[in-house]
């Protein structure tokens, strides 16, 4: 007979529950009944949706962490914060031009940055966010583009920032600007857009629409990459 997995307390909003262990919150949340409609998109760590807030019972230290990432722990107290509302500049990328002032008149509060290093320590994906808010203050595009690559717009960077930054909007703003300007433009992808228009993979992408799914995703773990974006950054 299959083992059983031990079940340990947890809970959520003041409820205790038991759930197995190994879950993550996410499961948890919905082995406990909870029906995930906010706070939860790709359930693997990419979208960002599920940022969490937790603690334990006898410590109540906050922590953070990605909901669909985080496994569950014994008498861990759970709150679901739906999103974290932040300052979100509104402007027209056709607009703007790629410059570091740019950036700060529509992030102004960057300059009150202490270099506590709370967001850095905050981030779920490990980017270090204190360092591209710095190249943001200098004005490299560039490098916030490149330190924040990854980030997954969970906001808790900005949820425990005691000056009330938005890193994270601020870096995507970089991104936009630096893949709409500075980026150099690709060639081969010009072509490669010709050729799609002109219908030279018609017949592939319908015989991918026959493919079972496990096959699929023989083909797409197999398949050939581009070289790594570093090289398009220099
Ligand atoms: S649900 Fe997308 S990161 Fe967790």
């Amino acid at each position: 007979m299959a083992e059983q997995a031990r079940l340990i307390d947890i809970y959520i909003m003041g409820r205790r529950c038991q759930v197995p262990e190994g879950l993550t919150i996410l499961t948890a949340l919905e082995y406990c009944g909870y029906r995930m409609i906010r706070g939860c998109g790709c359930r693997a760590g990419f979208c960002g949706a599920c940022a969490t807030i937790y603690n334990f019972k006898n410590d109540p230290q906050l922590r953070y962490d990605l909901a669909c990432q985080k496994t569950v722990e014994p008498d861990m107290y759970l709150v679901q914060v739906p999103f974290f509302p932040a300052v979100k500049a509104l402007y027209d990328l056709e607009k703007l031009e790629a410059t570091g002032g740019k950036v700060l008149s529509l992030y102004p509060d960057l300059v009150k940055c202490f270099g506590c290093n709370t967001c850095t320590k905050t981030c779920p994906q490990e980017l270090e966010v204190m360092w591209f808010v710095s190249d943001a203050l200098r004005g490299d595009i560039r490098e916030v583009a490149d330190k924040s690559f990854d980030c997954l717009m969970c906001g808790l960077c900005a949820a425990r920032c005691p000056q009330g930054l938005v890193p994270y909007n601020m870096a995507l703003l970089c991104r936009r600007l630096y893949g709409r300007y500075l980026t150099p433009v690709s060639e081969h992808l010009e072509e490669r857009i010709t050729e799609i228009e002109a219908g030279k993979f018609d017949a592939d992408i319908e015989e991918l629409k026959k493919t079972a799914e496990k096959e699929l995703r023989r083909k797409y773990t197999e398949r050939d990459m581009e070289p790594a974006l570093e090289q398009h950054w220099e």
